[in-house]
């Protein structure tokens, strides 16, 4: 059978960086580790006065199209997930087109363009969409743009402030594909939630710590879901596992859940029961309430096992490494997650052809999908082009008052009477020139 799945992928960060430590903590009065140790995180990307969800996008989707050699008639699918959408009518997948239409040679007049909306978890369902698509046999040989552009900001002030990220992952869905091929196995879990949304609003309205428990039950109802189809379901099945990464202190949460679940009545339950005993289950208790406490304490004994915490550095801890410095990406995300764990195989020369990764996306709203992909034998290559390095380092770092100036430039109904400067100087690359145009 014809393995279909992810044959590139290309990465556009906003071009400033809020240092977290250094720059939010002291106005915030925050020890720097609440950040770094707490939610795991260092800086933030934020897009300069240029930059906005389609330059990002695009400027991701041309850097793919170039290393690939592609032209837009190669291209029969153009789908874009995001939920800073600005156009409640055309999709940014057109705005997108309309920008790479201005440097190559032809266009995507018979491609079908869409716009994807779930929260984070669209980036996934972009993909799921190109994956049946091109099994479908509706893909005329041709391949699928999926792009995941967001400007993740949060009003000032509010707690999720210290999370905000912007950033752009373009990925090629194909036939016979050099990164991964994805399989059929799939697990839900998703519920009608209210504890993060925006109706009709810019900014979030949230409730931080339910959105935690939210993330956590819908991503161990698709665990649940994903087990009861796939053949691979212990931990160390798994090369890497790339979880939805709002901030990495999340992760650890996420991680040490689906430790805890999938080795159950597995030999690694039962080399733990001498230190930490096995793990409660629910008919052994009167009552919800007490099986919970009791999981809890003995999550707290697991997660300081030597066994716990090899497996969490060497399977879970490489897929922060980006999401770190950049923040969360909203539908980037897990695809941020998935790359920095392969440019991580790729610095340490491990070799990953043959081996599984485990995906969790994760949107509020809400809805967690897990799904196995297996690794092909093009993907360090592919991975050894990423530029991301060098766009992180050349982030403009900004002060306080340039970020209150830029989150004011990004605000879709603020008044800046402030004339506003670019941070740092595009070069020849898309930019936000004014409503209904983009210019390179
Ligand atoms: P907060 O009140 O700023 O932080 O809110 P906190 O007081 O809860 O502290 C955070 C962590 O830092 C805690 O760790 C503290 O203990 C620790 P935990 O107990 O959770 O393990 N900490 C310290 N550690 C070391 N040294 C110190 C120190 N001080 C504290 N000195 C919150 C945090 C996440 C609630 C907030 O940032 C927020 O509301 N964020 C936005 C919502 C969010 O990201 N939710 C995540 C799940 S929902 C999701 O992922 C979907 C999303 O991406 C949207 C979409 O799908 O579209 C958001």
């Amino acid at each position: 059978m014809t393995a279909v799945g992810i044959d590139a992928i290309e990465i556009w960060s906003g071009k400033l960086k809020l240092d977290l430590p250094n720059t939010f903590a002291p106005v915030k009065g925050d020890d720097p580790e609440k950040y770094t140790k707490g939610l795991g995180l260092e800086d933030s990307s934020f897009p300069d006065t240029y930059e906005d969800i389609v330059t990002m996008g695009a400027n991701a989707a041309k850097q793919l199209m170039d290393r690939k050699g592609l032209k837009p008639s190669d291209i029969g699918r153009i789908d874009v997930a995001t939920e800073s959408a600005f156009d409640h009518s055309k999709p940014v997948s057109t705005y997108i087109a309309g920008c790479l239409e201005q440097v190559y040679d032809g266009d995507f007049r018979h491609a079908n363009k869409g716009e994807r909306k779930f929260a984070c978890v669209a980036g996934t369902q972009s993909i799921d969409d190109a994956y049946n698509w091109i099994k479908a046999g509706r893909n005329r040989g041709r391949a699928a743009l999926v792009v995941a552009t967001d400007t993740a900001l949060y009003a000032r002030g509010d707690p999720g402030e210290a999370t905000q990220g912007a950033g752009a992952v373009a990925m090629l869905i194909t036939e016979e594909p050099s990164i991964v091929e994805l399989s059929t196995e799939q697990g839900y879990g998703s519920m009608d939630e209210t504890d993060f949304l925006k109706p009709n609003q810019q900014f979030p309205s949230v409730d931080g710590k339910r959105s935690m428990q939210v993330y956590l039950a819908r991503m161990r109802e698709a665990l649940e879901d994903f087990e009861s189809v796939a053949w691979d379901t212990h931990p160390e099945d798994f090369e890497y596992i790339p979880f939805h990464t709002p901030f990495p202190g999340m992760v650890r949460k996420a991680g040490l859940l689906g430790f805890r679940h999938m080795i159950r009545d597995t030999e690694i339950e039962d080399e733990l029961e001498p230190e930490i005993g096995r793990q409660p289950r629910e008919t052994d208790f009167e009552s919800r309430e007490a099986f919970e406490e009791a999981i809890r304490a003995h999550m707290d004994e697991l997660k300081r096992t030597d066994r716990y915490q090899s497996w969490y550095a060497d399977t879970i801890a490489p897929t922060l490494e980006l999401s770190r410095r950049v923040g969360n990406w909203y539908t980037g995300s897990v695809h941020i997650a998935r790359a920095s764990a392969l440019r991580h195989a790729a610095a340490n020369g491990t070799d990953l052809v043959g081996q599984k990764l485990l995906v969790g996306s994760y949107g509020s709203g809400a809805q967690a999908e897990i799904h196995a992909e297996t690794v092909r034998d093009g993907w360090k290559e592919e991975i050894e082009g990423l530029n991301i390095d060098d766009q992180l380092e050349s982030r403009y770092d900004l002060t306080w008052s340039e970020y209150e100036l830029v989150h004011d430039v990004h605000e879709y109904d603020k008044e800046t009477d402030i004339d506003v400067e670019e941070f740092t100087q595009p070069s020849g690359e898309f930019v936000f020139t004014g409503w209904g145009r983009m210019n390179e």
